[in-house]
């Protein structure tokens, strides 16, 4: 099945009401949105509108009962000027997954990539190109149906909308090891990326900011020792020279774009790669054993953030000076250089907005 997208552009771009030089994280919006409406159980009314409100019935379900998800990636500028965007399918089918879990509808491949190519060809000089900026893309979708009552909704909306941005975190991160809190369990929603994990996510982070660090480090549901990611983002540690990840296999984690791509040039720069369980206590003791080499986040907002501090249990433990971290920062700038594409794609990870095809549309 094909589906139709139609077009109609913002009056005036505000484009040149921004200042790139200086982009908070998402608080500036591009002229336009996708927008397209789930009912009798397909999509309908795809188009492209001007970036704006929505009018909501108060009874809509998502609000209510928490059947809703969000994607997150970027688009930057190859050295020819032209959109190119970072490994989109993974997106598009972690969306599936996510949807699949939530009992909300999937989207075709063909309709989340037209959408896509679509908006960016009308949105293209919203992307930044001050190095470290970016236009980031957000996709979401939410369950409209009007009714009271816990059942899956039949009426969904999916939308993708656009934000230039800068540099999210520019110092190392100071993170606390909660364990207290728990983000997932097996059997949970923790591989997803609903809405939800977030909300339920706030409170703990507010404690820990409040405590004076950046993020919270969660640690697994059952026996409160296995890492499993920070925040919005992947974990990694560098111990004696081995880079190790957390694994996806109990489905508590998500399936980070950033993470899978950091596995693969890891591996392809040489180094052995360890996806496993991995305790607080093997850190602690690596760290005493002088072999904590390093410890970061990685996703797509980030890139890589670099753990500082980390706190457990009353103390803090201090990490090796950014500028120490040789294949962290090795990884980091071959990541950042293929996803701008100044260096070679070996991985076939970039897709090329074909604005030729959309530009007269
Ligand atoms: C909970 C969580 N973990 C990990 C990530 C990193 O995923 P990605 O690299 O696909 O952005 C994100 C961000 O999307 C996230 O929200």
């Amino acid at each position: 099945m094909s589906y139709k997208i139609s077009v109609e552009k913002a009056p005036k771009s505000h484009v040149s009401e921004i200042d790139f030089k200086n982009l908070p994280f998402g608080k500036y919006f591009s002229d336009h949105m996708f927008v397209a409406d789930y009912y009798d159980g397909d999509w309908h009314d795809c188009r492209i509108v001007p970036f704006g409100d929505f009018s909501l019935h108060p009874a809509t379900s998502a609000i209510h009962y928490g059947q809703a998800l969000f994607e997150g990636m970027k688009a930057e500028r190859d050295e020819d000027g032209n959109p190119i965007v970072f490994r989109p399918l993974k997106n598009w089918n972690r969306l599936n997954i996510s949807a699949t879990r939530l009992a909300m509808p999937t989207l075709p491949e063909e309709l989340f990539m037209n959408a896509l190519d679509k908006l960016l060809t009308l949105d293209r000089a919203w992307i930044p190109n001050e190095p470290l900026s970016s236009l980031y893309i957000r996709p979401f979708m939410f369950a409209t149906e009007k009714y009271v009552g816990i059942r899956v909704a039949e009426h969904y909306r999916f939308c993708i909308f656009t934000c230039p941005v800068g540099a999210y975190y520019t110092k190392p991160v100071k993170v606390y090891i909660s364990e207290k809190y728990v983000r997932a369990a097996p059997g949970g929603v923790g591989f997803a990326k609903a809405a939800g994990n977030y909300g339920a996510a706030m409170m703990p982070m507010q404690e820990a900011q409040k405590l004076g660090y950046d993020q919270l480090l969660w640690l697994d549901g059952i026996h409160h020792r296995y890492f499993q990611e920070i925040g919005t983002m992947n974990i990694f540690f560098v111990i004696d020279g081995v880079l190790v990840t957390p694994g996806l296999d109990q489905g508590t984690i998500l399936d980070g774009v950033t993470r899978d791509s950091m596995i693969r040039l890891a591996e392809d720069e040489g180094y052995i790669v360890q996806e496993r369980d991995i305790s607080v206590d093997e850190v602690i003791n690596a760290y005493h054993e002088g072999k904590l080499e390093d410890m970061f986040g990685c996703g797509t907002a980030a890139v890589i953030s670099h753990i500082g501090a980390f706190h457990y249990k009353g103390e803090d433990y201090e990490l090796p000076p950014v500028e120490t971290r040789e294949m962290s920062n090795k990884l980091k700038k071959r990541f950042m250089d293929i996803k701008s594409g100044k260096a070679e794609d070996v991985f076939g990870w970039i897709h090329t907005v074909p604005v030729g095809v959309y530009a007269n549309q």
